[in-house]
């Protein structure tokens, strides 16, 4: 992985690299197959990650609304990468040019970001229309970024000469790598559109990861500012991404309980609130428990420690961060049946 803003070579080659083996939303997806009603959209382990108890038919349901959650929190996420375009990345790049490639890759970057957030988008309303689900009734479950403190957060860090951003960015490079990581191996089982578009995001993540890396490292050795305020940004930057990123993913979490008004709208929202009497099954510290160490993908984003390379990186720049419970996976399994 290259992580020197100044080998510009090297940097040239990821941009011919990045442009060559890149793919369209139109051409990449198979969108006209629609969505596989009878399959899983990711594994889900032995409690269904807070939902302990679920009959098969429960279980691909959450496990549906949970790959629709994740899409759209990577979605929403994406999205407000491209809304810290200016503040975040130009500003910087104009004050410290370094070289042309790295504003070119930085280009890249951006738009590929841009191209996942519509390709999530897209595969949540395919799945709607697919399942004859009304896409307003689902946007209520979905999680939503503009206009959150979480946005209002990041923008006014940057904004105050911080880089919250670029950890936060680091971080969700790695949760969408190892998202994938957790679909591979269950292709089969899973719905096959769901699946690739897993596929793709991997493959366009795995290439341009570096990207935060690189704009960490540009930030630490970047003049401006004063020194009071660079080492106050250096020590709470990577603290005020984790604590912004726990609340919203938290607080969106739980509209999963906004099913219960939806029950009459389609059977998909009443087999989805038939699972809710199982969350109470857990006492409040087994769920923390769950929430930051074991449940599949929610404590892969709440939980830092699972982010190695965000984490080596703030070794290395003596950035703290949350100290986490160390991070104990669940095992994961598909359908009793594939269909
Ligand atoms: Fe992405
Ligand atoms: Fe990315």
């Amino acid at each position: 992985m290259r992580v020197d803003p100044f080998d510009y070579l090297g940097l040239r080659e990821q941009i011919q690299w990045q442009r060559e083996k890149g793919w369209t939303l139109e051409g990449g997806l198979p969108w006209a197959d629609g969505v596989r009603e009878d399959r899983y959209c990711l594994p889900l382990d032995e409690d269904a990650v807070a939902f302990p108890g679920l009959s098969e038919e429960q279980r691909i349901v959450m496990s549906q609304f949970l790959g629709l959650v994740v899409n759209a929190t990577i979605a929403e996420m994406e999205g407000v990468i491209h809304k810290l375009k200016d503040v975040a990345w130009s500003q910087l790049l104009r004050r410290y040019p370094v070289n042309p490639e790295m504003r070119e890759l930085g280009e890249l970057f951006f738009d590929e970001e841009l191209k996942h957030a519509q390709m999530f988008g897209r595969y949540n309303q395919v799945f709607c229309q697919s399942l004859g689900i009304d896409p307003v009734a689902m946007g209520r479950l979905m999680p939503k970024a503009f206009g959150s403190l979480f946005q209002k957060a990041v923008i006014g860090n940057a904004k105050s000469g911080g880089h919250a951003f670029w950890w936060l960015v680091s971080s969700a490079e790695e949760v969408s790598i190892a998202i994938y990581q957790a679909l591979h191996g269950w292709r089969d089982a899973m719905d096959p559109l769901y699946f690739t578009a897993h596929q793709r995001h991997l493959e366009d993540e795995s290439r341009h990861r570096n990207y935060a890396v690189l704009m960490l490292e540009l930030v630490s050795r970047s003049p401006g500012g004063s020194q009071v305020g660079r080492l106050w940004h250096r020590k709470t930057d990577l603290l005020f991404s984790q604590l912004f990123t726990t609340l919203w993913v938290v607080s969106e979490l739980s509209k999963v309980f906004e099913s219960r008004k939806l029950v009459g709208e389609h059977r998909f929202f009443k087999t989805l609130a038939s699972c809710l009497p199982h969350f109470r099954q857990l006492s409040p510290a087994r769920l923390a428990e769950k929430l930051f160490v074991s449940a599949p993908y929610v404590s892969l984003v709440l939980n830092t420690k699972y982010h190695r390379h965000t984490i080596d990186i703030a070794h290395q720049q003596r950035t703290p961060s949350f100290p986490f419970p160390a991070p104990k996976p669940a095992i994961v399994r598909g359908p009793r049946r594939v269909a």
